[in-house]
């Protein structure tokens, strides 16, 4: 926690921009206050559902063990009266189905972006993963399928080599990065996020990858430009040190599942940072913005023509619905991914 309040101390310092917008906010304390009792050996253990927020929600179903007996009650008789072939899903569906069928769609979106095969790789079990199951000998959740898919889609057009620099803002729980290095190894990436999911996706990739893949944030705290960046590895950024991006030239900028949770005019203080310094830009998003209330939510969502307005001297190459690896992605609307490229890369 020491390292994690140091972070914080330099995040409260930092300009307003850089602080979250009201939907994170109501989050931050919660959040914070888990993580002071988290054991983090069970990160995905389901035993803390705040930092699903961010992304470590690996549970097959969300009703909490701790459900009152009434509700647990009214299920049991719900199944015994009214769903009487007893079959929980149609088709007779079984989970093992699901999980099947998302595999084998991994295998051949896969082999279609032309990338390392899902039955090469498998996903770390650092955390206990509550939704861990094997196939064909190696281990998978259907999180990591689902980053898997992400990737496949973005390579069809990113066309990555496996040398490139990438920069992830809002990195949230580091499953895209552990996909991404698994699949390229050689790729240097440089995550930057809010101090607290900063803090535990660091330790989640530091177990995952190796602690010889990680440049971590109590080194990067006092950089001043980004000399430091070591060829190969995943780097840990406060988000408050995104302007450092101005100064350097890399390939793909990736946003998912976070720009939306942000008020628009602190996207395109982000943006600013970035649009001269990449080559190549990777949204997946909620494509009419995410929920707003009077009280609540975003205060301005942001939807798909918002971004590719502010995405100046880019091109739209690709744009579709987003998929998970068995279904598509539907919350609040539906979600878009899209790859879009520098005008001058034509
Ligand atoms: C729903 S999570 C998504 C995480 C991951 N990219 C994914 O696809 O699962 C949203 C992420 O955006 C980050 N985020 C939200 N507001 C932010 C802000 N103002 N600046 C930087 N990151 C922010 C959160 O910390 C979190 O990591």
């Amino acid at each position: 926690m020491e390292h994690l309040i140091k972070l914080l101390e330099e995040y409260y310092k930092a300009p307003e921009i850089f602080q979250a917008g009201r939907y994170w906010k109501s989050y931050e304390d919660k959040i914070i206050s888990e993580i002071g009792k988290a054991d983090i050996s069970k990160l995905r253990s389901g035993d803390y559902p705040i930092f699903g927020t961010f992304g470590y929600s690996e549970s097959v179903y969300h009703y909490h063990p701790d459900m009152p007996f009434y509700q647990k009650s009214l299920k049991k008789l719900i199944r015994k009266y009214f769903i009487t072939n007893k079959a929980l899903l149609p088709y007779s569906l079984r989970l093992g189905d699901i999980r099947e069928m998302a595999y084998t769609n991994c295998l051949s979106q896969g082999e279609l972006a032309n990338i390392r095969s899902i039955a090469e790789i498998e996903t770390s079990t650092f955390g206990s993963p509550s939704d861990l199951f094997e196939i064909k000998g190696k281990k998978y959740t259907m999180q990591f399928l689902n980053f898997y898919i992400r990737l496949c889609f973005a390579q069809r057009f990113l066309k990555l080599k496996g040398d490139e620099t990438i920069v992830e803002l809002g990195s949230g729980s580091g499953f895209q990065v552990e996909v991404l290095k698994k699949v390229f190894p050689d790729l240097t990436i440089l995550c930057f996020d809010l101090p607290y999911p900063l803090y535990l996706c660091e330790q989640y990739i530091d177990g995952s990858l190796g602690s010889h893949m990680v440049t971590g944030s109590a080194e990067t705290l006092n950089w001043t430009d980004l000399t430091g960046v070591k060829k190969g590895n995943v780097h840990f950024l406060g988000n408050w040190k995104f302007p450092l991006l101005k100064n350097i030239k890399f390939d793909v900028f990736c946003n998912a599942a976070s720009f939306g949770e942000m008020e628009p005019d602190i996207v395109r203080n982000y943006l600013n940072y970035v649009l001269d310094s990449c080559r190549q830009i990777y949204l997946l998003q909620s494509r009419k913005g995410k929920e707003s209330t009077s009280k609540s939510g975003v205060v301005t969502p942001i939807t798909f023509d918002d971004y590719n307005s502010m995405l100046t001297n880019f091109d739209l190459v690709k744009e579709s619905d987003a998929f998970e690896a068995h279904r598509r992605m539907s919350q609040s609307g539906g979600y878009f991914q899209a790859v879009w490229r520098k005008e001058s890369q034509k």
